[in-house]
């Protein structure tokens, strides 16, 4: 059984001590602990952020973490989306140990299954980027419903999916 739980003082270091390869560090452009540092200061700034640790069988496997935010980059600017909210995927990551072993897919809808209930707010779309180069990346979005967007910064794609 796959959850998503709450990070605490009691998981924390289980969950820090996640890695994913080391040929996949390039693939992601935080870590678990950096995330967790943003999601305080995201809250701290009013910006809902939202990590959590993904179990299976009551293990640490991974970690996940979305914010609400509204999509007003100047880079949108012609974008139909421009100015409306959305939940961002800030990093999603499972253990190296546990990849492949249909997690990552299980967590990942229930995180878009919990962002269905709008728990900070309304909101037209989900986003996320994701390193072009990123293949199962890509895949495991595009099964969830994202469509790339085109718009590409630093190597990666911005992929939008409606609400
Ligand atoms: C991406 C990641 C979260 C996926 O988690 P996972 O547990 O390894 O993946 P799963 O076993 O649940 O597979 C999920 C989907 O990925 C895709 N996938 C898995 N392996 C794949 C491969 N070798 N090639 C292409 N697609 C693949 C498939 O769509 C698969 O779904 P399906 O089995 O229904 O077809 C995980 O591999 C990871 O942490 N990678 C490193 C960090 C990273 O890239 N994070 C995403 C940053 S945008």
């Amino acid at each position: 059984m796959i959850e998503l739980r709450k990070i605490t003082g009691d998981n924390i270091d289980d969950v820090i001590a996640l890695e994913v390869g080391e040929d996949q560090k390039d693939l992601i452009a935080t870590n678990n602990l950096r995330s967790f540092a943003d999601a305080h200061m995201l809250n701290t700034d009013g910006i809902p952020a939202t990590p959590f640790g993904i179990y299976a069988e009551g293990v640490a496997i991974g970690f996940l973490m979305y914010i609400y935010d509204t999509l007003d980059h100047e880079s949108f600017e012609s974008e139909v989306f421009y100015g409306k909210k959305s939940y961002f995927i800030w990093h999603i990551m499972i253990d190296k140990s546990y990849q492949g072993k249909g997690y990552g897919k299980l967590a990942f809808e229930k995180m878009l299954m919990n962002i269905d209930t709008m728990p900070d707010g309304e909101a037209e779309y989900v986003t996320l980027f994701y390193r072009t180069g990123n293949i199962k990346a890509k895949t495991l979005y595009a099964s969830c419903g994202f469509v790339d967007t085109g718009i590409i910064q630093d190597h990666s794609m911005l992929a939008i999916k409606d609400l």
